[in-house]
C-alpha cells in the first residue's frame, strides 16, 4: 500500500480498474492508523483497539458456502481489461448519454467502480434463476478475460453449451451464490445513498438470494418482497403432481441506507361497493355529536363533522346497518389504493423479445415510478434483450423525464434452433441492441475487450512452472516498451481505456485537437480533463504550452519515451503526468 504522499513528478498511468481492497485499506489507515505497523494490519493492536466490539462466540449466526472466501476476494481483483466503444453498433454515439455494454457484469462492474461510484439511483436486475436449464456464467479468477471470451464462443470454444448449471453438480446453489456474490457487492459500491435495488427471483433461490442481500446491502435496508404473477403452467385434472403451480414470482428490493424514499403510486383496484361502520377510534368532542339518535361509543368518535354526515344522509351515503342498526357509510364501487406488495395485476414475463425470461417492462416501469425520480440513472446488468431501456423509455414519454440508461449483458450464444435465432441473432446482445433500435433509443455500445497495453495480457498459468511464467511475463513487458504499442485506428480505444481507468464517465466528450505540435485527444467529463496524446514524440512546442496556466493540474497522458527527462521534470510541474 502507498501511503506516500509526497509526488514524484509522474506516475505511471492506471493498467487496470480500482484497486477496491486497497482504497479500503487506506480509509481503514485514515480512521484507524493505530492499528497499523508499517504500513500493514496489525491483529492484535486492531483487537486492543477494537476490544469488546470483536465478537468472539464460537458459535454465532453464519451464512456460508463452499467458494465464500474466493467470491469474496474476486470482489476485490482489479481488471485488467478495457470497455472498447463500437460506434457502428450504436445509435448518435456521440449525444446519447444512454449505454450498451456487452460483457460479462463482473469485469464491467469493476470497470465502472470509479466513474459511477454512488451515481446509480436505481438497480433493476432479473438474473439466472438457477431453474438447472439456464444459463449461469462460471468465473474464473485468474484468467477472466479469456475465460469470458471462451464461455461466449469468441475464443477457442463453443459457448452455450458448455455452461448450464446442472442440479447434479454438487455444488449447485454454492455456484449461483458466488456468482451472485461478488457482483452485487459491486453493484452496492455503484448505488447512491439513496438509491434502490430491485432483483426478480423465484422459488429457486430466494431465499439464498435473501441471506447474499442481507450480507451485502444490511438487513436493516431490506424494504419489500413484492409479488407478481407468473404464467400458468396447465396442469391437467388426472395428472398427479407433487406440488401446486408456482403462482408467483418475486422481487426483492433493498435500499442503500435509510436516505432511500419511495413514492408508491396509486394504483386503481376494482372493488365491490361496501357499507363501513362510520365510527373510528379517538376522542373528538366536534364528531361526537348525535345521530340515528346515538352516540358514538365509548372511545370513539364519528367519522366526519356533523355538516358533512347531514349532506351524505341527504344523498344516501350514510345509513343506519339494517343489520345492527349502527351509523355506517357507502364506499364506492371502485377506489384507488396506494400500491403495494401485491403486483399480481401484472404478468411477470414478456416473451416479444426472448423466449425464455424476458420481463414485461411494465413492470419495471412501475418500480421506476417507485422510485420517483426523473433525472435517475438506471442500471441493468443482466439486461437480457433489453426490457430495462424500454422501460426507462415509456416512462421517461410519460412523465417527460430524463432519467439514463446503463445495460450490460452478455454476447450469450443463441440456441440455433431457437426462434431467437431464427429472427436473425445470434447472441442475446445482439437481440437488445435489435430492440433498443426498434424501440428508438439512442445509445453508446462498448465491448469488454482485452486492454490495449501489452502486459494486461498476460494471464498466469498455473499448468507451467515459475520459471516459465516469469519468463512470458517479461516478454510482455519488453513488448510493452516498444514505443509503437498500437496501430492508430486504436488510438480511440486506448483513450477509452484511459477513461475507464482514470474514473471518467463514460459520456465524456473527446474532441481531437492540434495542441503545440502534436495531436491530442481532450476529454472532458463535467470540470474533469484528461489529455491523451498518442504521438512518438511530444513536441518542446507542445511542452511549452503544457506548463502554461491553463492546463495547471489537468491530468495529461503521453508514452513514457515521447519525452526526455527534462522535459518530463518540467511538465510534471504544471500537470499532472502519467505516461503509458
Ligand atoms: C433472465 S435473463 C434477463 C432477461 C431480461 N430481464 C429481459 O427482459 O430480457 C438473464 C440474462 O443474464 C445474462 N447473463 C448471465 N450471466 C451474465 C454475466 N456474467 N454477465 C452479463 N450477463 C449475464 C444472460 O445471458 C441472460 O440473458
Amino acid at each position: 500500500m502507498d501511503m506516500d504522499t509526497s509526488k514524484k513528478n509522474h506516475k505511471k498511468v492506471n493498467l487496470t480498474s480500482s484497486n477496491l481492497s486497497e482504497e479500503k485499506l487506506v480509509e481503514l489507515h485514515k480512521v484507524l492508523p493505530e492499528a497499523f505497523s508499517e504500513n500493514k494490519i496489525d491483529w492484535d493492536k486492531l483487537r486492543a483497539v477494537l476490544g469488546s466490539a470483536i465478537d468472539e462466540r464460537i458459535e454465532k449466526f453464519n451464512f456460508s458456502w463452499a467458494g465464500k472466501s474466493n467470491a469474496i476476494k474476486n470482489v476485490l481483483i482489479p481488471s485488467k481489461a478495457t470497455l472498447r466503444p463500437v460506434k457502428d453498433e450504436s445509435v448518435k454515439f456521440d449525444e446519447s448519454e444512454n449505454l450498451f455494454i456487452e460483457g460479462d457484469n463482473l469485469e464491467v462492474l469493476k470497470l465502472l467502480q470509479k466513474a459511477y461510484f454512488e451515481q446509480v439511483k436505481m438497480i433493476y436486475i432479473d438474473p439466472p434463476y438457477n431453474t438447472g436449464g439456464d444459463f449461469v456464467y462460471h468465473d474464473d479468477f485468474s484468467a477472466p478475460l479469456s475465460n469470458y471470451l471462451k464461455q461466449t464462443g469468441q475464443k477457442d470454444g463453443n459457448g452455450a453449451s458448455l455452461t448450464t448449471n446442472r442440479e447434479t453438480s454438487g455444488r449447485y446453489h454454492s455456484d449461483w451464490i458466488s456468482m451472485m456474490y461478488p457482483r452485487l457487492k459491486l453493484a452496492w459500491n455503484l448505488l447512491r445513498d439513496d438509491g434502490i435495488i430491485f432483483v426478480s427471483i423465484d422459488d429457486n433461490e430466494a431465499h439464498h438470494l435473501r441471506m447474499i442481500m442481507d450480507e451485502v446491502f444490511g438487513e436493516e435496508n431490506f424494504r419489500n418482497a413484492i409479488f407478481v404473477s407468473r404464467v400458468k403452467k396447465n396442469i391437467q385434472e388426472t395428472d398427479t403432481v407433487k406440488a401446486l403451480n408456482q403462482g408467483v414470482g418475486y422481487i426483492l428490493c433493498y435500499a442503500k441506507s435509510d436516505a432511500t424514499l419511495v413514492v408508491p403510486p396509486k394504483k386503481y383496484q376494482k372493488k365491490e361497493e361496501r357499507w363501513h361502520a362510520f365510527d373510528a377510534p379517538g376522542v373528538r368532542p366536534t364528531m361526537e355529536y348525535e345521530l340515528f339518535g346515538q352516540k358514538p361509543p365509548t372511545g370513539r368518535h364519528w367519522m366526519y363533522e356533523k355538516e358533512r354526515a347531514m349532506t351524505m344522509i341527504d344523498a344516501g351515503d350514510l345509513r343506519l346497518s339494517p343489520n345492527t342498526s349502527k351509523p355506517q357509510y357507502r364506499l364506492p364501487a371502485s377506489e384507488e389504493t396506494n400500491l403495494d406488495t401485491n403486483w399480481t395485476d401484472v404478468i411477470e414475463s414478456d416473451s416479444t423479445w426472448i423466449k425464455n425470461g424476458g420481463k414485461n417492462p411494465k413492470l419495471i416501469q412501475r418500480m421506476l415510478q417507485v422510485v420517483n425520480d426523473k433525472n435517475a440513472l438506471v442500471l441493468d446488468f443482466f439486461a437480457g434483450s433489453g426490457s430495462t431501456a424500454e422501460a426507462v423509455l415509456e416512462q421517461n414519454y410519460a412523465d417527460t423525464g430524463s432519467r439514463k440508461f446503463i445495460l450490460v449483458q452478455l454476447p450469450e450464444v443463441v440456441d440455433v434452433k431457437s426462434p431467437d435465432y431464427k429472427s436473425g441473432h445470434n447472441t442475446v446482445a445482439d437481440i437488445a441492441k435489435d430492440r433498443l433500435k426498434q424501440i428508438e433509443a439512442t445509445f453508446k455500445t462498448f465491448k469488454l475487450a482485452e486492454s490495449n497495453y501489452p502486459e494486461n495480457a498476460f494471464e498466469f498459468d498455473p499448468t507451467k512452472s515459475e520459471e516459465e511464467n516469469k519468463k512470458t511475463f517479461e516478454s510482455y513487458l519488453a513488448k510493452a516498451k516498444q514505443a509503437k504499442l498500437f496501430d492508430d485506428t486504436k488510438a480511440v480505444d486506448m483513450v477509452y481505456e484511459n477513461i475507464v481507468k482514470e474514473g471518467l464517465s463514460l459520456n465524456s466528450k473527446v474532441n481531437e485537437t492540434k495542441l503545440g505540435k502534436n495531436d491530442v485527444y481532450v476529454v472532458s467529463d463535467g470540470e474533469k480533463r484528461l489529455l491523451v496524446c498518442l504521438d512518438k514524440k511530444i513536441d518542446d512546442k507542445t511542452v511549452s504550452e503544457l506548463t502554461g496556466k491553463n492546463y495547471k493540474g489537468k491530468v495529461f497522458i503521453c508514452l513514457d519515451s515521447a519525452l526526455d527527462d527534462s522535459a518530463k521534470a518540467n511538465l510534471g510541474l504544471n500537470v499532472e503526468l502519467k505516461t503509458i
